[in-house]
């Protein structure tokens, strides 16, 4: 039998945790989708396209893995695709209350199953919330995404105008 796998988020931007979960994955399973949110309510600094962009550069090597952007719910895409799974990354126990609500609203309203990964222990801490705030104030993000996505990280942060 062949599984197909969503990994969800936001991806805003893709970073080395992010890419630890996606590889292993991909190893894991026979297809891995990234499915990436478009959610107009949530201020993103790249655009949806531009995530998209970001992923696909650090992941072409990988045959089994496409990504795409969805609104709205995330069984629904998972319905339109045939994907019976969800796979997440788990940080840290404070990140395990929020994603058991999520993966049981998920089994009960679109009978999708949720696996979870454990994060490699050397990105536990990596969020794209804190190294987009690192990266704004002028810290080092060396390592926490790849380096195609820092140049990107540092032109938007050095652009004129909100970042
Ligand atoms: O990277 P994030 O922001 O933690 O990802 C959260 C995401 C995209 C997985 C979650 O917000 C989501 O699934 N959004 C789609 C809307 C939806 O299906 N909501 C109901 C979840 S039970």
């Amino acid at each position: 039998m062949s599984v197909a796998v969503a990994c969800p988020g936001s991806f805003d931007p893709i970073t080395m945790g992010h890419l630890d979960i996606i590889e292993r994955s991909a190893a894991t399973f026979d297809e891995v989708v990234v499915a990436v949110v478009d959610n107009p309510n949530k201020r993103a600094m790249f655009t949806i396209e531009e995530r998209l962009e970001l992923i696909g550069a650090e992941t072409h090597a990988l045959d089994n893995v496409r990504a795409e952007s969805f609104s709205g719910l995330l069984v629904d895409f998972c319905r339109e695709r045939s994907i019976a799974v969800i796979c997440k990354g788990l940080r840290a126990v404070s990140d395990f209350e929020y994603e058991l609500q999520m993966a049981q609203m998920n089994y009960r309203i679109g009978g999708v199953e949720t696996v979870f990964m454990s994060t490699s222990p050397k990105h536990s801490y990596l969020s794209s919330s804190l190294v987009k705030e690192v990266a704004r104030l002028g810290g080092s993000i060396d390592g926490t995404v790849p380096p195609g996505v820092e140049a990107a990280l540092r032109s938007k942060v050095d652009a004129p105008g909100p970042a």
